[in-house]
């Protein structure tokens, strides 16, 4: 096959930017070229050139979302940047009088959005949050969003989870199923996923009291990075508390926000 054109690498990335708001510096052409390259062939393709014909039409039969998957990753794992859930954790204490919600705003595969609720349910046991709790997780990617849905894990991700919450929110696969972990109906049933383009204007969905916004602003660019923080603080309560990877710092924004600890913001209340 031949390599990516010029031209060709800046209509794929025009078109990932203009519709998912992904950003990619002229340097990341042989990254961009190398992910999509395999599927290329295996769909019997000459060439990029007929990949983005493909991508690019309306009928594209999910090889828009394919194109996606490749090109960003998916990363994630059961408590990630462990502090932030000692902090939701002493931040629901003190909201507990009421109902509580939490949004996974990229929430890939779902790790994060169940950590949250492994949280969650262990402060209601507690007595320490009542009842009224919930957890909502959203992404691009349809394909995270049906595993997400499905809860079921390689034991691997859920290595920073601690001995006791595996037993009470996880059953270990045996025979064929061995190396997989089911998460308990206890906690499915207070998690719902859905597909949310950050890209895009967001719908009423909160407030939530909560909002984790973690290890998605990577891709995008500083213009970008702004507009996807300030909707996505329209979702969030005054007071609330935002989480951004500890990795991505400081996002300016128009919304005033108030620095609690690495990654980890308030919404001044106006
Ligand atoms: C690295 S994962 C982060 C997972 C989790 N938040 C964590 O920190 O472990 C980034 C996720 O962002 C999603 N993503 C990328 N662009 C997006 C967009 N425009 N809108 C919504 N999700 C997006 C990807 O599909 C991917 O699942």
């Amino acid at each position: 096959m031949d390599a990516m054109r010029d031209d060709t690498f800046k209509k794929i990335t025009g078109l990932m930017y203009q519709t998912i708001g992904l950003s990619f510096a002229d340097s990341k052409k042989p990254l961009v070229s190398s992910r999509l390259s395999t599927r290329v062939q295996r769909l019997g393709m000459s060439g990029y050139e007929d990949y983005l014909a493909l991508i690019a039409s309306d009928d594209n039969g999910g090889e828009f979302q394919m194109a996606v998957d490749l090109l960003t990753t998916n990363e994630t794992y059961f408590f990630r940047e462990p502090a932030h859930f000692d902090i939701l954790s002493d931040e629901l204490c003190r909201l507990k009088g009421h109902p509580l919600s939490v949004w996974s705003a990229a929430s890939s595969f779902g790790d994060e959005a169940y950590s949250v609720a492994m949280v969650m349910a262990d402060l209601h046991t507690q007595g320490r949050i009542g009842a009224e709790w919930s957890v909502l997780g959203t992404d691009i990617s349809d394909r995270v969003l049906c595993s997400a849905s499905e809860a079921i894990f390689p034991e691997d991700r859920l290595r920073e989870v601690s001995a006791e919450r595996l037993r009470r929110y996880c059953l270990r696969g045996e025979a064929e199923s061995a190396g997989l972990v089911q998460i308990s109906p206890k906690l499915t049933s207070r998690v719902r996923f859905g597909q949310l383009n950050l890209c895009q204007p967001i719908e009423s969905l909160g407030p939530f009291d909560v909002i984790f916004l973690r290890n998605v602003l990577i891709y995008f660019d500083p213009p970008t990075k702004r507009e996807v923080v300030d909707r996505v603080l329209t979702q969030l309560r005054p007071g609330g508390l935002l989480f951004l990877g500890t990795a991505e710092g400081r996002v300016p924004c128009e919304t005033p926000l108030q620095l609690v600890a690495p990654g980890a913001f308030r919404k001044v209340a106006s």
